[in-house]
């Protein structure tokens, strides 16, 4: 029977709930620790067979997240495991996915190549800033696009305009506006490398007295939506809502886009819940379970 782990986090235990009731898979638990020192300590239960699905998103702080979720792989292969299954709803360090300034690493290369080492054979994840990173992990993977899923489970406004906050996110627009039969189009933003200041530049968008569902992978610091959220207002638009795989919220997020005038965030579970009544999260167990069923691999 397959089993399922959850990591040491409530958000990685939630998941791991819902996933394993949709897989009608064995939700057993590890013991975590941490030494005095700050180093941390698993264990797994020692009668499993595979497949099992390790469920640990990346969530802050990442680093303690990615090595819990190595040290799990070795413990799993440790006692004979071979079909070992890492279930990331959130993959930190998945934007920095080449070397934008000279000097830099291309850390989701790093990071998956770590996940493949320490023993884990499949990665499935949620929708990755680029997918085509991939390719970094020598095993099966697959990223799971959340956007049509999550339409169908939250009240979006009638006849929305789809709006991608900038041309790399142009795909994740087109596809819920297909879903939905609607119009979509997209925003030009220039992010200063070093500062990490967002600008939007102006378009020529027909917004005008419509309500706008912005569509992009990650909220983190709220400064592209916020921005994005601005220039809309100022062109005529009606209502802001986003959508968005992972709300993050770093720092000051909330309040920027509060400060804006968003109307409501809808986000996955990935990440623990921030924001109030501003955000509203939607269960990704359930979808996982589905994609993981459909792959063969449990
Ligand atoms: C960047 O290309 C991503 O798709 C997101 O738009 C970005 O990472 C969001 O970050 P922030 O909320 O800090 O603007």
């Amino acid at each position: 029977m397959p089993a399922v782990i959850a990591g040491s986090d409530a958000t990685s235990k939630l998941i791991a709930s819902s996933l394993s009731g949709a897989l009608k898979a064995r939700l057993v638990e590890a013991v975590y620790k941490v030494f005095p020192d700050g180093e941390l300590y698993v264990r797994v239960p020692d009668d499993l067979q595979d497949p099992v699905m390790v469920v640990k998103t990346m969530s802050p702080p990442q680093d303690s997240s990615i090595v819990e979720s190595m040290l799990l792989a070795d413990a799993l292969a440790g006692i004979g495991l071979e079909d070992i299954i890492l279930v990331a709803p959130y993959l930190a360090y998945s934007r920095q996915d080449r070397r934008f300034l000279r000097g830099e690493p291309v850390s989701v290369s790093v990071v998956l190549k770590a996940f493949r080492a320490s023993g884990y054979r499949r990665l499935i994840t949620v929708e990755m800033h680029k997918p085509e990173s991939l390719k970094y992990f020598e095993g099966d993977a697959v990223n799971v696009s959340p956007y049509r899923y999550m339409a169908d489970r939250v009240e979006l406004p009638e006849s929305p305009l789809i709006l991608a906050p900038d041309r790399g996110a142009l795909r994740r627009a087109m596809d819920l506006a297909s879903h939905l039969g609607v119009d979509y189009d997209y925003l030009v933003k220039e992010r200063d490398r070093v500062t990490g200041e967002v600008k939007i530049k102006p378009r020529d968008i027909d917004a005008r007295g419509m309500d706008v569902v912005i569509v992009d992978d990650i909220i983190s610091t709220g400064g592209t939506i916020a921005e994005a959220t601005r220039e809309l207002k100022r062109i005529g638009a009606r209502r802001i809502y986003v959508m968005v795989a992972h709300a993050l919220m770093a720092g000051g997020a909330v309040e920027k886009l509060r400060g804006a005038g968003v109307e409501r965030v809808y986000a996955t579970n990935s990440l623990p819940p921030r924001g109030g009544e501003l955000v509203r999260q939607v269960d990704i167990g359930p979808l996982l379970g589905r994609v993981l069923r459909d792959e063969g691999w449990c």
